[in-house]
């Protein structure tokens, strides 16, 4: 009897009769042999239908089986050095479940708004499988990893009533009369669960009503948000270059299949452990400046900037103590020069830009009540945030790492929204 299983765990099948449920990749006719390209997500194996082998029903139905039908083959598994994967089924039975018809993503090139438009068809595609298997191993490395370190994953909310990063991309909607936001980060709430957990993380969709179409922002994105009590500057600094050296260096292990279909080398990527160099807003700002990518003081990096820091080292960079008045509210000082914030960003190397924010928040009342007034925040939607320096405040930092433009940048893509299944981009939400 033929045991049903999947192409992913066929090689234990050599020589054994195997019944696997899957999809046609593609076909070649050679009269009477059909050479069936099935897969069945976990992998892609070539199946052989020789007329001699099969009833003539299952002959017919191999000969006219299209592309992206869904359909299930019956075989004995061979292994063959010759075959991309090592193994061959060679069919006893076939069946289709359901033909396709003119499925429209054919092998040859197609435009980017064509694709887009078929995204619930593209995700089928050797290609964008490769990438979001890469994207798993990521957010389940992230756990893994933070499980590991003694934090605890405490969830935040969607709906809020007030902004965290700035006001200026928030997404508005209604709450029974009352005004609400989309997320666009679970911080302030990581802060009030720090003083029950001591450390934890938050891990979610977050949005931004971001006006600029560019290969680094998306309106929906997932973010990872590990924050620390009694945390300072450096202790953050430490934690996110082991974090994001142990994501780096698990795909590298786990995902080297997907990582040579996407083509990505992989030299820099091994280079990425611990420690990360660290350069301060100050002497980003005088590189710069020596290399023409003119900046003022005071301004916050775009991505020419960053991509110009980042091109000096192998390795992810941190820039740390930008200026305060380039950052959020919740940002602590500088004691030495109280003009800077004890913030931090991770830039990637090869042009990816930041992929982290983050760094220490004040714990003094004075401070967050001058800042929430100067940003022009709604003190009252604050109210529960100030309690947190009321009762038990403590140094504390943290950070959020953005996913799409991590595994972005470990597949080495051009853009981010094939890091995503349904990326939500300016002016798309179809499909
Ligand atoms: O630098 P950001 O805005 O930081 C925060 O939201 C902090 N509250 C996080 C924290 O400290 N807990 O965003 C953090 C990261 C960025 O470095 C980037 O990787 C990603 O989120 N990100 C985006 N990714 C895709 N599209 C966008 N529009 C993004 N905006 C931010
Ligand atoms: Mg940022």
């Amino acid at each position: 009897m033929a045991e049903l299983t999947t192409v992913g765990k066929i090689a234990d099948f050599v020589g054994r009769e195997v019944h696997l449920q899957g999809w046609l990749y593609s076909r070649t006719d050679k009269g009477r042999l059909q050479f069936l390209q099935f897969r069945d997500g976990t992998g892609t194996i070539q199946a052989v239908v020789f007329r001699k082998n099969v009833s003539p029903e299952a002959f017919e139905a191999a000969r006219g089986v299209t592309q992206e039908s869904s359909c299930e083959v019956w075989g004995t598994v061979r292994a063959d050095p010759r075959a991309p994967g090592g193994y061959e089924i060679d069919a006893g039975d076939f069946r289709v479940v359901q033909l396709a018809q003119d499925y429209p993503i054919t092998p040859k090139e197609h435009g980017i708004d064509f694709l887009m438009d078929r995204r619930h068809l593209w995700l089928r595609s050797p290609r964008q499988h490769a990438i979001l298997k890469v994207r798993a191993t990521v957010i389940s490395t992230i756990r893994n990893w933070l499980d590991a370190q003694g934090f605890t994953l405490v969830d935040t909310p969607v709906l809020t009533p007030a902004a965290c990063e700035g006001t200026t991309t928030l997404f508005e909607t209604e709450y029974f009369g009352e005004k609400a936001y989309l997320t666009q980060s679970g911080q302030l709430y990581n802060e009030a669960t720090i003083a029950a957990f001591g450390k934890v993380y938050c891990f979610g969709p977050t949005f931004r009503a971001e006006k600029s179409k560019t290969r680094r922002h998306l309106i929906e994105f997932w973010m990872v948000e590990p924050e620390m009590a009694y945390a300072h500057l450096d202790d953050c600094m430490r934690v996110e270059e082991e974090f994001v050296s142990a994501i780096v260096q698990t795909v590298l292990r786990e995902r080297q299949a997907e990582l040579e279909l996407l083509e990505r080398d992989t030299a820099l990527l091994a280079q990425v452990t611990p420690p990360f160099p660290r350069i301060s807003y100050d002497e980003a700002v005088e590189v710069l400046n020596r290399e023409g990518v003119a900046i003022t003081w005071g301004e916050d990096f775009g991505a020419p900037h960053e991509t110009a820091l980042a091109q000096h080292y192998q390795k992810p960079v941190f820039v740390h103590r930008y200026p305060a008045r380039c950052k959020a509210f919740y940002m602590e000082e500088d004691p030495a020069r109280p003009e800077l914030s004890l913030s931090v960003d991770l830039l990637a190397p090869e042009g990816y830009g930041e992929i982290i924010g983050g760094g220490e928040r004040t714990a003094r009342l004075e401070l967050l009540e001058r800042r929430i007034a100067e940003h022009g925040l709604p003190r009252q939607a604050f109210e529960w945030y100030l309690d947190l320096r009321r009762y038990g405040a403590v140094p504390h930092s943290g950070f959020g790492l953005g996913i799409e433009r991590t595994v972005a940048w470990i597949c080495g893509l051009e853009h981010i929204r094939e890091t995503i299944t349904f990326p939500r981009t300016l002016g798309r939400i179809y499909p």
